[in-house]
């Protein structure tokens, strides 16, 4: 059977997304049909609405998602209809070279179930990071589902789905926070405050936000950020050395993906310090830096990928930390919004009002 749906997609590079009619097919081996409630707006949707990631148009847009298993296909045993999941883009194959070297946080095994759906005239669509879950119902391979407990919100569980693990990842599993460690955050968007939050449950003894907008360096603060800096109004590599004795950050988290803000991460950093880059450039960005920096500064220059997560492990711990009141998810919630709302929420991530805008299907 085939399941029509309603639906966001991108049609052409840079056009204003449309609410369509999708084709959804029932699930077939290892596949898993799944009833969306919630998606966030990830500024990663809008990087492929840009052409920022790949030319396969349409793509149906949103990956930020939780919702209930409706059927599964043959041979599918990890989920159950019924089931509360968050979806996930790393489903840990267990098959392929990272997985076989016990690096299943590098596993890019390809989904091919999501393939499958497309518009009313059989375009193919491609799903946003292999999930396209701005969709009332979503076909997505069985391991992209991952179980966890019904009484968190489904608003809320879904942006651990994306940004919000990305930016905890981040700093606990690239970045390797740890208790008394000095953090710096560069772009405060969903991601970058994740990443304050994670900083925060490591035990980080200073952490400093850093963006160009007053909004979100007030709200930062409410992820544990003990020092702000508006990068507009001073040099934030100055700044940050002054904040951490003369040094630098012992982990400098850029979470905007651009060539400046990068090479600010680059020399905030102490002495043999970390870098983590978690913000996605565009292909035209480079950048230029002394060869002699780069040897003589030291230390380790990383980029996280999904926060290094593994799903099974991260996802039921931090909506663990959650229930216990841990960690603040709702307050990445800023509006509830309908699927025709993902065009306006775009701008309001542009002109920064929101931290996420969430689409309740
Ligand atoms: N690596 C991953 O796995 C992963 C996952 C999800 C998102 N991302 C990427 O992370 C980045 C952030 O995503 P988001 O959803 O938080 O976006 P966002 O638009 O909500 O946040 C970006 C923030 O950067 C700030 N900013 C812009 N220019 C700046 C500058 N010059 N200096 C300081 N701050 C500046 C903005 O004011 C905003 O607060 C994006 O590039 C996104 O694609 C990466
Ligand atoms: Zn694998
Ligand atoms: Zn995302």
């Amino acid at each position: 059977m085939t399941n029509a749906v309603r639906g966001v997609i991108a049609r052409a590079k840079g056009e204003p997304v449309e609410v369509t009619t999708i084709l959804v097919p029932d699930p077939g081996p290892g596949e898993a049909l799944v009833t969306v409630q919630a998606c966030g707006v990830c500024h990663t949707d809008l990087h492929y609405r840009e052409g920022g990631i790949s030319d396969d148009f349409p793509f149906l847009l949103g990956h930020e998602a939780a919702g209930v298993v409706e059927a599964v296909g043959p041979g599918v045993t990890g989920v159950a209809p019924g089931d509360f999941v968050i979806l996930n883009w790393r489903a840990v194959c267990g098959q392929c070279r990272a997985c076989k070297r016990g690096r299943p946080w590098y596993c890019f095994a390809t989904h091919n179930a999501h393939q499958k759906m497309t518009l009313e005239d059989g375009t193919v669509l491609s799903p946003a990071l292999g999930i396209g879950a701005f969709v009332e119902k979503t076909l997505v391979a069985d391991g992209q589902c991952t179980k966890v407990d019904p009484a968190v919100p489904p608003e809320v569980a879904g942006l651990l789905g994306c940004g919000v693990m990305a930016g905890i990842g981040a700093a606990i599993n690239t970045g390797a926070v740890t208790r008394g460690d000095s953090v710096a955050v560069i772009g405060c968007g969903g991601v970058g405050d994740a990443a304050i939050a994670g900083s925060y449950l490591a035990g980080a003894h200073t952490i400093i936000a850093v963006d160009v907008d007053p909004q979100k360096l007030e709200w930062a603060r409410q992820f544990g950020a003990t020092h702000v800096i508006n990068s507009r109004e001073a040099d934030p590599v100055t700044e940050i050395q002054a904040l951490t004795g003369g040094n630098g950050a012992d982990v400098v988290i850029e979470a905007v993906g651009r060539p400046d803000t990068y090479r600010q991460a680059f020399y905030a950093r102490d002495l043999a310090g970390t870098l983590v880059q978690v913000g996605v450039p565009t292909p035209d960005m480079h950048i230029d830096l002394p060869l002699i920096d780069l040897f003589g500064r030291g230390g380790a220059l990383k980029s996280s990928w999904y926060g290094d997560c593994l799903p099974e492990r991260d996802f039921p711990m931090l909506t663990g930390l959650y229930l216990q009141g841990r960690l603040p998810l709702e307050k990445f919630v800023s509006e509830i919004i309908e699927p025709d709302d993902v065009e306006a929420a775009f701008t309001k991530m542009q002109t920064g009002e929101v931290l996420r805008s969430v689409v309740k299907l």
